[in-house]
């Protein structure tokens, strides 16, 4: 690792370069140098959809862009406006800032139990709130400030509350990650089955710092377990009513780019599937009827979950000391999954998260009705043993984060985020209803 220097290329990606980082997603895949292979990432036909997929990108003055730079920010807005490019579970987005005196953040997250499958015990947005304040102790850096946080004592586990305070760093260095944090973003395309380098490994093992181990998936036999794990697994998120409803909220449709949902364009169906689920998920019947008479969840199942699974070089587990339960636990787990994704990202290494076989276990071994599907709650209980044969009965319920990684292109299309003055509030009781916002903060 080096430190960047003040004017160095990580430095001046901090906010008015954003558009320059969406450049850099485009054909990105061209420029990674891999064998060319006619399946794959890499491949003719990979290339060709990819080419297709550019064709197809909004072009001139609706053009979405990475986010808007704003007129004269301050170092305090530069740091924010950078770090709003964290991930979260749907890109929901848990999260909302307060300034407090000159020098203070606010940060009030937020969970999404009451509309969201997925987050029934707010965990997903604790993760993604960690890996925001990571981001925010990133981006803090790149300004040669240090960012120490403290957790409000006294507020239920619905609202994590921050108080941030950023104080002068002068010998401090940018983090050589600040250039990565508006790049990162999820790839739920096939990756190259390149195995992971021994110093990819080691890079992303200490990325995650002491207190957290990396579980390592490799080899095709290995590949074939989890395989048959996510497509098991895919068959609860595809014919239950509960998640429906998330995907249907989350899902931005026609889209390649959103500010507050995954585009459709980014979920990793080809063309034809795509209109597919977008005729059948305009109702529920309509997917049971798809479901029961066109045997609607295999096409999905194959290619989001079956093919990326052995289309990667390894699938990961991050796994704490002992089994997190608390909501700073979960904080602490988000920050090292960023730092983890970023490191793969500098490692010119794609990452999609495999969370819900992980969630749902969790919800049979708290015995935790999230379905009113008695199918689906045996499908979980049969996923939960499937986790443990694959992760080890001890490792399993140690495991905070889960995923595929492997070398390929960066997406075309991505979630971008809100922008800085909507995700600015000024009291807390401006914060979004429990219920969906309009338009404030949903795996
Ligand atoms: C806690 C957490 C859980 C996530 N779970 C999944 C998942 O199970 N499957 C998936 O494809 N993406 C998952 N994601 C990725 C988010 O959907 C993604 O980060 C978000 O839409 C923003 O997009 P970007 O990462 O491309 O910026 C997860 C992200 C976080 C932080």
């Amino acid at each position: 690792m080096h430190a960047a220097s003040a004017d160095s290329p990580e430095r001046q990606q901090i906010l008015p370069q954003e558009p320059a980082a969406l450049a850099a997603l485009g054909g990105a895949g061209a420029r990674l140098g891999m064998p060319r292979r006619p399946i794959g990432p890499h491949g003719p036909f990979r290339r060709a959809a990819l080419w297709v997929e550019a064709r197809q990108r909004p072009a001139g003055p609706n053009a979405p862009s990475l986010g808007e730079a704003l007129e004269r920010p301050t170092s305090r807005e530069r740091i924010l406006a950078l770090a709003r490019w964290a991930p979260s579970g749907d890109n929901t987005q848990p999260w909302r800032f307060e300034m407090a005196g000159d020098s203070g953040i606010v940060v009030h997250g937020f969970d999404t139990r009451d509309r969201c499958v997925y987050d029934l015990d707010g965990h997903a947005s604790q993760l993604s709130i960690g890996a925001l304040l990571e981001t925010i102790g990133l981006a803090a850096s790149g300004e040669r400030q240090r960012a120490s946080c403290t957790r409000r004592s006294g507020l239920p586990d619905t609202m994590p509350t921050f108080d941030i305070m950023l104080e002068p760093d002068p010998g401090g260095c940018p983090s050589p990650l600040i250039a990565f944090i508006p790049r990162r973003s999820v790839q739920r395309r096939p990756m190259a089955t390149r195995p992971l380098a021994a110093e990819e490994k080691k890079a992303l093992e200490a990325a995650v710092g002491p207190a957290y181990g990396v579980l390592w998936i490799e080899g095709l036999s290995a590949r074939l377990q989890a395989a048959r794990l996510m497509f098991a697994n895919a068959k609860i998120r595809l014919t239950t009513p509960e998640a429906y409803r998330v995907h249907r909220e989350i899902i931005e449709w026609n889209a390649g780019f959103s500010a507050d949902r995954v585009p459709d364009r980014a979920v990793g169906l080809d063309f034809l599937s795509l209109r597919l689920m977008c005729i059948a998920m305009k109702s529920w019947r309509r997917v049971q009827f798809f479901n029961r008479f066109l045997a609607g969840t295999w096409l999905p199942r194959l290619e989001l979950d079956w093919l990326p699974s052995l289309a990667c070089a390894a699938h990961f587990a991050l796994l704490s000391q002992s089994e997190p339960t608390t909501v700073d636990d979960y904080v602490e787990a988000g920050r090292a999954l960023q730092r983890f994704w970023l490191t793969a990202t500098r490692l010119g290494l794609s990452l999609q998260p495999e969370m819900t076989p992980l969630i749902f276990s969790r919800y049979v071994r708290q015995a935790r009705a999230f379905t009113s599907v008695a199918a689906a709650w045996r499908q979980a209980e049969m996923g939960e043993r499937r986790l443990r044969r694959l992760l080890g009965n001890e490792a399993a319920p140690r495991t905070v984060f889960m995923g595929r990684i492997g070398a390929g292109p960066t997406p075309v299309w991505r979630s971008l985020r809100r922008p800085l003055a909507e995700l600015v509030i000024r009291r807390a009781a401006s914060l979004p209803a429990r219920t969906p916002p309009p338009s404030g903060g949903g795996s």
